[in-house]
């Protein structure tokens, strides 16, 4: 089976922070999203990987995962020239993936259990497309599925107004060769994108064989912020405590993760925290659910249940459930109040 990871797209739900950067790369614990969807195929026992990337940030992708050694896969990227939908992405892949199995992952998505049942079942089981479902509370933000009584796939329908189901689509998928049928018969949605959902929907039409199951443990779709930021909590939870770092007085209580070459002097740290490279903290309240990344500068900071990106400068501030991109400075006369910020990169408050 081959892994085809789909990191293009346009990322609006998360501006500003996407008007400088891809979504996928937008990292979560520190690591961009991306890597552990990689991680994830490779410990299922996938070692070819093709992805998808756009013309805008494509070059920051292929930086960041390189050739793919760093994870034990030999990796291929294809440009998608516009964002005309994940059938059409998928479409991009097939010359590459040459008739063999194919699972498709959205770049954006993460799942606690990894892939190793999943694929493990399509192969025992051998169906011509494998969907994972999850309940949610809000169904019409994904695609849903409807299911027979015998749980048999119905219908699936891409944010649906009047969702019949709370059964919505996670990112992954699994395929064989019929897919490709499906991929050139189906048309633009009413969204101008050659949907997935419609794909699958074609195959259940001409009768091929589609079996769902429910993802056990938690997935998140990281496409809005308060999403990303409730991945970072969910996966800070699995934390190991792991101090490298220099910590000079002050209090850590539960996981903190302090990476080499870090300084936290005089802070008070409640876990689960990770603290990254070279990063530097001095007399700071910091967690729980905080990712500080490398090179992070802050004085007598407050954050909580936040994600500041590399290299980001606070002095004084009082932060809540935000996100700051990369290289962000806040400083001058802080306001008294937390508050919640979202953030691109380079971005600069100076209170007055
Ligand atoms: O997250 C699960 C949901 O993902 C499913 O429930 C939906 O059925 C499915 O359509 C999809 O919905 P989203 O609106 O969340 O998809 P999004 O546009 O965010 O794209 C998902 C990933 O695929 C993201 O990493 C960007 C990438 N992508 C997207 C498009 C439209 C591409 O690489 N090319 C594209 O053309």
């Amino acid at each position: 089976m081959k892994g085809v990871m789909l990191a293009g797209g346009s990322g609006t739900r998360l501006r500003p922070i996407t008007h400088s950067m891809a979504k996928q790369l937008v990292p979560v614990a520190n690591r961009p999203i991306l890597h552990y969807g990689l991680a994830h195929m490779a410990e299922a026992g996938i070692d070819e990987v093709c992805i998808i990337i756009s013309p805008e940030t494509g070059d920051d992708i292929r930086r960041s995962v390189g050739d793919g050694a760093a994870f034990g896969l030999e990796v291929t990227y294809v440009v998608q020239d516009a964002p005309r939908g994940l059938a059409h992405a998928l479409a991009c892949a097939m010359p590459w993936a040459d008739g063999d199995d194919v699972l498709m992952y959205l770049g954006d998505n993460l799942v606690r259990d990894g892939l190793v049942d999943i694929v493990a079942d399509f192969s025992t089981s051998r169906p011509n497309c494998q969907i994972l479902l999850t309940r949610v509370d809000d169904p019409s933000s994904f695609g849903v599925a409807e299911l027979s009584d015998t749980g048999a796939v119905e219908r699936l329908v891409e944010k649906p107004s009047s969702p019949r189901s709370d059964l919505a689509l996670v990112g992954v998928y699994l395929f064989d060769q019929t897919i490709t049928g499906a991929l050139e018969e189906i048309r633009p949605s009413a969204r101008a994108e050659l949907e997935i959902t419609d794909a699958i929907q074609w195959l259940v039409d001409a009768g091929h064989r589609v079996d769902a199951s429910i993802v056990r443990g938690w997935w998140k779709d990281t496409g809005r912020k308060e999403d990303l930021l409730h991945a970072n909590q969910l996966v800070l939870r699995d934390l190991a405590e792991d101090v490298r770092g220099d910590v000079i007085g002050g209090q850590v209580r539960g996981s903190v993760q302090v990476d080499e070459g870090a300084r936290v002097v005089d802070c008070d740290i409640t876990g689960p925290v990770v603290i990254g490279r070279q990063a530097d903290l001095r007399r700071c309240t910091i967690g729980p659910n905080t990712s500080i990344a490398a090179k992070c500068q802050l004085r007598d900071a407050h954050v909580e249940d936040s994600i500041l990106m590399e290299d980001t400068r606070v002095d004084g501030w009082r932060l809540r459930s935000s996100l700051l991109g990369r290289s962000t400075r806040l400083g001058g006369s802080a306001p008294e109040r937390f508050v919640e910020l979202t953030l691109g990169e380079h971005s600069r408050i100076i209170g007055q």
